[in-house]
């Protein structure tokens, strides 16, 4: 089993996962700075072997799979800064897809073909989702500047109703990415199928929603919203919460996505399949700031009148196919989750 990116926050993770279950690990990881700011930051057992290496970089993909011959591939290294990408859209491009690209090469020039290969998509290749309005389902472009400024924070339908968000779901919510992370993610996906497709192996596609928990990168600015939050409540500050304070996320604790990637491998697709994890539970962002400020004793948060531009309003998803494709469910609360967190900093 070969993970790229496996010293990250999900990587070491499912690392230390399958090394219980008597896998036989190999991580290929560039440690990059902005994730890994210093040694601390890695935890592997060790019994993994580590390849410092850059999956954009063919050589070093050449080595880790001569050596290792991985009959899973779990495809994990990415640049992952959502707003990041569209100041740094050649460096996403460079390792989100040129990185997969080199994989592959790299397995046609040791003619490797793996038994199976999954990748950790994101939700966010389905951009604003599908929202509702009466019967009608549509896709609403990305709000736009002139929309945020004069506070209009939901989507409304052609005539100016209002509408719903729907829960994305893979086998009927179309991929519409607005930012470059997404797009890159979502070509990721499309580059994978043509391979797998080609080569007769399986492929499974996880498009995850916001993980969270212990061993997420405190020091790198462009973590998730639960890490940074979670950072100043444990501080006693005061938690500012944008728009409404009614943005909408899924948060999955990451022990959850583990067993979700762990039962991906262990029950491999026939075709290539698609699923979403998530808690399946929608939580305002307002409702976030305010369990930890409870659990931290932080004083109340405050919605202020700002806005992110390319923030989309409502993301969760409906987990019933992962559930029934994966036999897997989620087992943890966000109470839960969060508590255990904390606890984690705390330390
Ligand atoms: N964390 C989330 O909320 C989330 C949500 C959706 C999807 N994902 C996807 O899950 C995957 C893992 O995310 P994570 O949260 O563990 O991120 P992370 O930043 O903690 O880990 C990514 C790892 O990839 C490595 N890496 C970066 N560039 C590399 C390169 N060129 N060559 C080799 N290694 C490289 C980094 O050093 C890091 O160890 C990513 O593909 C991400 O797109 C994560």
């Amino acid at each position: 089993m070969l993970i790229t990116g496996g010293a990250g926050f999900i990587g070491s993770a499912l690392a230390h996962r399958l090394v219980e279950a008597d896998h036989d690990v190999a991580v290929l990881d560039v440690l990059h700075p902005q994730v890994h700011a210093d040694d601390a930051t890695i935890n592997l057992p060790p019994s993994v072997r580590f390849f410092t290496g850059d999956v954009t970089h063919a050589p070093d993909c050449d080595v880790a799979l001569r050596l290792f011959k991985p009959s899973q591939i779990v495809h994990l290294a990415a640049e992952t800064g959502t707003a990041q990408s569209l100041s740094e859209a050649s460096r996403h491009g460079s390792v989100n897809v040129v990185g997969t690209t080199q994989l592959l090469d790299a397995l046609s020039r040791c003619g490797h073909v793996p038994d199976q290969l999954v990748l950790a998509s994101s939700r966010a290749v389905y951009g604003e989702g599908a929202w509702q309005s009466g019967t009608q389902v549509f896709y609403p472009p990305p709000r736009s500047h002139a929309q945020l400024v004069a506070n209009e924070w939901d989507p409304r339908g052609s005539s100016g109703e209002p509408a719903v968000p729907l829960a994305s779901r893979a086998d009927r919510t179309e991929p519409r990415p607005t930012n470059i992370y997404a797009a890159t993610k979502l070509a990721q996906e499309h580059i994978l199928a043509a391979w797998t497709a080609a080569h007769d192996t399986s492929l499974s596609v996880l498009r995850l929603q916001n993980v969270y928990g212990p061993g997420q990168s405190l020091t790198n600015s462009y973590t998730g919203i639960v890490a940074l939050f979670a950072r100043l409540a444990r501080q006693k500050q005061s938690l500012e919460v944008y728009e409404d304070g009614r943005i909408v996320r899924d948060f999955v604790y990451i022990d959850d996505v583990v067993e979700a990637l762990f039962s991906a491998i262990a029950e491999p697709a026939a075709q290539a399949r698609y699923v979403d994890i998530g808690s399946g539970a929608p939580t305002t962002i307002h409702e976030l700031a305010q369990q930890l400020a409870s659990v931290c004793d932080a004083p109340e948060p405050v919605v202020v009148p700002r806005f992110r531009d390319g923030d989309v309003r409502a993301a969760r998803c409906d987990i019933e196919q992962a559930m029934t494709e994966l036999h897997w469910r989620p087992k943890w609360s966000l109470d839960e989750g969060t508590r255990a967190l904390l606890d984690w900093i705390g330390k």
